[in-house]
């Protein structure tokens, strides 16, 4: 197989994650969780400054931050910063609340998009996010935008925690969702937006198999495979 660059974006919780490890395992290619950059940064910065928000100076605290990410042979990966496995730490409820301060900043942006360049290198690599197709990897060699409801991904949020003891409310992940997918949509640089040479797949109605599936037979059916 050729290098291969493959672009998977979508809101949260459109089986994005889930989807590209599968993937990258069947294909032994790299899986790269941008999304995890963006929280191990605003991790890095709730340490540093207890609370944060549009005033804080994340420009300047940025440089020479050491963030890394391995992929595993088991789907999973493990994302450090300054040498720290802060993969579990990064999944809290006030990484995402402060999230939004992080992903709208420029100078953050572009310090993670040089950043996912540089890790991609000349391997071939599946990676998602919001805006790899149209920010990080415009010449990818195939885009993918996989979507769902609302209802359709807040139920798929609701039964990850609950799968992992956590008691949660329904309605409450739903709203959770709406209010990320307009913090997403909305913001001026990096924005969630589909690409016209994205491939669009609804997940609504299909398994995360059925899903994958059609991911592995749209890549093996590329030019460059
Ligand atoms: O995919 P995720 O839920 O782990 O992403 C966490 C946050 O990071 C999400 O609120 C949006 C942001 N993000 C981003 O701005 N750009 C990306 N390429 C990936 C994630």
């Amino acid at each position: 197989m050729k290098k291969i660059t493959v672009a998977v974006d979508g809101p949260a919780g459109s089986g994005k994650s889930s989807v590209s490890r599968q993937v990258a395992a069947m294909l032994g290619i790299t899986y790269i969780d941008s999304g995890a950059i963006y929280r191990a940064i605003t991790w890095f910065f709730l340490e540093k400054y207890g609370d944060i928000d549009s005033e804080t100076p994340f420009g300047n605290g940025i440089k020479g931050l050491d963030i890394r990410q391995e992929y595993y042979s088991d789907r999973t990966t493990k994302t450090f910063v300054n040498g720290l496995d802060v993969s579990q730490l990064i999944r809290s409820e006030e990484v995402v609340k402060s999230i939004q301060w992080v992903s709208s900043n420029k100078a953050v942006r572009d310090f993670v998009t040089t950043l996912l360049r540089e890790w991609a290198g000349e391997k071939s690599i599946i990676m998602d996010g919001r805006d790899i197709g149209s920010v990080v990897f415009p010449n990818a060699d195939l885009k993918i935008y996989l979507d769902a409801s609302v209802e359709t991904r807040a139920k798929r949020r609701y039964d990850e925690y609950v799968a992992t003891g956590k008691n949660v409310d329904l309605k409450a992940i739903k709203k959770q969702i709406i209010q990320r997918d307009s913090q997403d949509t909305a913001r001026e640089f990096g924005a969630l937006k589909r690409c016209e040479d994205a491939v669009f797949v609804d997940t609504s109605d299909m398994t995360q198999d059925q899903v994958v599936n059609k991911l592995t037979e749209l890549i093996e059916n590329q030019d460059s495979v």
